[in-house]
């Protein structure tokens, strides 16, 4: 046991993290001092009258592209819909064209500086999400940017492969809507027939290339997901699609009834999913199959705010026992970083308690991921990712509107300060 430094808060409680970045004491000073008897501290964080919480957990975002789309906020401030800027080209299919263009490095240069700014609003696990390549050369090329920064980058981060996120424009213009082998194009059976090197059983896996990269670990891919709507991938497209991704290992973690109802509720409790984001237009089966599986809501309320969407219905979802997370959905179309303004949004418009949001950003987001045995709540053997906060009430920071700069002492990573 070798602990690197200790804190202390309002009424002398304390939280004392050990040189692997692992919580080895939760409780008042004398009760650390007599479990610790004997050690030396590094670093002693005196944060009397202020307030400690858990790092926040993003559960969803997008944090690969370049190239963003203020055009299209215009367009939609002035009445365009998401589906009719994605149809005429835009959306998603901009974003694909201009990942496509850059580099590796060019990509993970921009992914670096972005997941630096979350850290700086209390973040210190996200989900981060491939889907703007959309073939295997660039889907690979937005996961090796991801891998690198989970290797190099202090963030916790939780890779999720999107291959399934739109129809690739070529093919969706060509066929004039959903073409009926999109899926065998997501399954990457496009590139076995063009004989690059996918030779598994047809719709096994849904890129056999991915799998290889995972089994050399090169790469090491978490979850998968799909944007399950209408015009985009249906049901029974994103249950083939999901159904292979499970037999690869991967945790089922879905875009479902965000802008139409699609039992994608239903769809996730049959599959047994980890999570569904959005859920806009879930349906009241659709919330009794997550509650029955297990499977946690990840609310985006950034997205409804910004599309003027129906808000998806929390309170029923935390009433029938369904764990609610938040994610910022950090995208082109989404440009927010920050979980205490998400939190915020989350109290006003979905209903939820302070309490609940943060409970929705930390140990429930954690919990989507698939992570709550080592983080979301600060508890012995965890580790020792916290926000201090300037503030004897932790609520400010969901209270004081985008504040979270004067708000945010430190952020520490593994009984490290990171900012
Ligand atoms: O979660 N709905 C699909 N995916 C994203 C948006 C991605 C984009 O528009 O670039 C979302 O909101
Ligand atoms: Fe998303």
């Amino acid at each position: 046991m070798w602990p690197c430094w200790r804190e202390k808060k309002e009424k002398e409680w304390g939280w004392a993290v050990d040189g692997d970045g692992k919580i080895e004491a939760v409780g008042l000073d004398s009760e650390i001092d007599a479990a610790l008897q004997g050690c030396t501290f590094d670093h002693v964080i005196d944060a009397s009258g202020q307030c400690v919480i858990p790092g926040l957990v993003d559960a969803h975002t997008h944090p690969v592209w370049e190239g963003d789309r203020v055009h299209e906020f215009a367009m939609k401030l002035a009445g365009a819909t998401y589906m009719e800027v994605h149809a005429k080209g835009g959306g998603i299919h901009y974003t694909v064209d201009c990942v496509r263009r850059a580099s590796l490095d060019q990509l993970y240069t921009s992914l670096d500086r972005r997941l630096t700014a979350m850290l700086t609003t209390g973040t210190t696990v996200v989900e981060a999400k491939s889907g703007y390549g959309l073939d295997l050369e660039n889907e690979t090329k937005m996961l090796r940017a991801i891998e690198r920064a989970k290797r190099e980058h202090a963030m916790t981060i939780s890779s999720t492969y999107c291959g399934a996120h739109a129809i690739p424009k070529l093919v969706h213009f060509m066929r004039f809507g959903i073409d009926p082998d999109y899926i065998e194009l997501i399954s990457m059976e496009y590139h076995r027939k063009h004989g690059r090197g996918c030779n598994s059983r047809r719709g096994k896996c849904p890129d056999p290339a991915l799998r290889e990269l995972c089994a050399t670990g090169e790469l090491s891919i978490d979850n998968i997901d799909v944007f399950c709507e209408k015009g985009v991938f249906d049901t029974d497209a994103s249950r083939r699609i999901l159904s292979t991704g499970k037999d690869a290992g991967w945790k089922l973690n879905f875009h479902g009834d965000e802008l139409f109802p699609m039992n994608s509720g239903e769809l996730a409790g049959e599959l047994g999913a980890h999570a569904v984001s959005h859920l806009e237009n879930v349906s009241v089966a659709g919330i009794e199959a997550m509650a029955t599986a297990n499977t946690v809501a990840v609310l985006l309320p950034t997205t409804a705010y910004i599309l003027r969407l129906q808000h998806p219905p929390a309170r029923q979802m935390i009433e029938r026992g369904v764990a609610v997370a938040l994610g910022s959905d950090f995208n082109p179309n989404a440009y927010c970083m920050s979980m205490p303004l998400v939190m915020h949004l989350a109290c006003v418009n979905l209903h939820l308690t302070m309490s609940e949001a943060l409970a929705a950003a930390t140990i429930n987001a954690a919990a989507s991921l698939g992570l709550s045995e080592s983080h979301g709540s600060l508890e012995i053997g965890k580790n020792g990712d916290m926000v201090i906060i300037n503030s004897a009430r932790w609520e400010h920071l969901v209270y004081q509107l985008g504040c979270h700069n004067q708000l945010i002492k430190y952020v520490i990573k593994e009984g490290k300060i990171v900012h």
